[in-house]
């Protein structure tokens, strides 16, 4: 894809002066963690930082988003410090990308730009490269009135049509919608065994947790913790962008899968959007879903509701009194908070029925963690009366290992019994039976 303008420049190490525009609107941010974020994004893929600024928008220019005095400061950042990148954090148009680089003498790159390179670097699996490259289309097919000239350059300008033009940006556009096309197929294709996959893990007898949570919240370093895995955990935005599934010992079941899914982020393009939607169908089909939160960070609760509507909008409502998936929130990262401000928000959250504070960096607060999982997926639990084969050792282990066997009985070749045990675990327990 080369004749994506801004990609060529974007490589490892290259020098990039950082641009926060304020546009006011939403909800307010801490400048400094605005700032923060945007230079764990660029940094994620190697990109050195080497001024960071901040600007009050007051009223967006049509041209350069930016007002001139604070364009030409810019300029003036980029050229003291020799940055060959210029990333502004915000979505960009075409013209105000093209009239930035004119001003700056830098490429430009906005923030979908810069999370689709994110994206290319780390997906792991075809279907993540698939839904990463056609979420790339999609946005350079909105790009392409700046980049014809660029592309009829590499054709060595045949020039039958007359020179470029529409007809050229036409032609881009054909091949641009054919290439979708095809992706989109791959796709469907990818998804379909993915979903007999699934369809397959589902019938196992055991419950699956899904860890949701913003970017950076801590979910691999617990993912870590639980499973003993190596899965990467760095001081990398979006380390994780394809799920990965692993089993872990949870008090009173024999077994359970967890799934580590993609960091959420604010101002998730929208192309976007639709690329992570099936790494979070995993969270769709999850018994109990974990929050992770980082809640030393200064912009915590605007985190909690970028998260909470990225899983709203993929469908997921927000508890079991509405049919969901129960959901806990983990206060990650604790151990980062001053004492007193610990002290406050350990008190909260032991008034929050749905709340277990940890440090997944020291392991604190997550056995405790681990039992609120257990007591929630166990919630509903109702008293069955059933009757087993008297040799049926391995259905009797099963129901003691995932219910609580309150009553048993031996009646010549029959075992009556009484047991606790939840709707979820019941029908697994009536799929194994079948499965037999
Ligand atoms: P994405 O892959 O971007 O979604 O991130 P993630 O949520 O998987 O975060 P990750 O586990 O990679 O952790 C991000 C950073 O936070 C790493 O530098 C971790 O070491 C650090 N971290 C995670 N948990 C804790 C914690 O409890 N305390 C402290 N101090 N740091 C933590």
């Amino acid at each position: 894809m080369s004749d994506n303008p801004s990609e060529a420049d974007v490589s490892r190490g290259a020098k990039a002066v950082i641009v926060v525009p304020d546009l006011g609107g939403a909800a307010v941010r801490d400048s400094e963690a605005r700032l923060d974020e945007a230079t764990g994004l660029a940094e994620a893929i190697g990109i050195v930082v080497v001024e960071r600024l901040y600007f009050r928008v007051r009223s967006a220019k049509a041209a350069t988003l930016l007002g001139s005095g604070q364009v030409e400061a810019i300029a003036a950042a980029v050229a003291e410090s020799g940055a060959e990148l210029l990333i502004v954090d915000a979505a960009i148009t075409p013209i105000q990308q093209r009239n930035l680089e004119t001003a700056t003498k830098a490429k430009v790159i906005d923030r979908t730009g810069l999370i689709l390179e994110i994206f290319g670097e780390r997906a792991a699996t075809s279907e993540g490269r698939l839904q990463v490259e056609l979420a790339h289309l999609d946005y350079q097919a909105g790009r392409l009135v700046r980049s014809w000239t660029h592309l009829e350059r590499q054709r060595g300008g045949f020039g039958f049509l007359g020179g470029p033009g529409e007809t050229q940006i036409e032609a881009d556009r054909r091949l641009i919608r054919d290439r979708i096309a095809k992706l989109k197929r791959e796709l469907d294709q990818v998804a379909r065994t993915r979903g007999l996959h699934r369809a397959r893990r589902q019938k196992a007898p055991w419950p699956v947790i899904a860890l949701v949570g913003y970017t950076n919240a801590g979910k691999s370093t617990l993912f870590n913790r639980l499973t003993n895995a190596s899965v990467m955990a760095e001081n990398l935005l979006f380390a994780t962008l394809d799920p990965t599934m692993r089993e872990i010992a949870l008090p009173g079941f024999d077994k359970a899968i967890i799934s580590d899914t993609v960091g959420f982020i604010s101002d998730l393009p929208t192309q976007l959007v639709a690329a992570f939607r099936a790494t979070l169908e995993e969270v769709l089909s999850a018994d109990l879903i974990i929050h992770v939160r980082d809640i030393a960070h200064p912009d915590s609760d605007a985190q909690r509701e970028d998260v909470e509507q990225v899983l709203a909008e993929i469908g997921l409502v927000s508890g079991p009194g509405e049919g969901g998936a129960p959901r806990i929130e983990a206060w990650n990262k604790v151990d980062l908070l001053p004492a007193d401000q610990r002290e406050r928000v350990e008190a909260e959250a032991a008034r929050k029925e749905e709340v277990v504070p940890i440090s997944a960096l020291t392991g604190e607060g997550v056995d405790r963690l681990l039992l609120a999982a257990a007591e929630r997926l166990r919630a509903g639990s109702k008293l069955r009366r059933l009757t087993l084969p008297a040799g049926d050792g391995e259905a009797l282990a099963w129901l003691h290992a995932n219910g609580e066997v309150v009553e048993q009985q031996h009646n010549g070749m029959e075992t009556e019994l009484q047991v606790r045990i939840s709707d979820e675990n019941w029908s697994r327990f009536q799929s194994l039976q079948r499965a037999l």
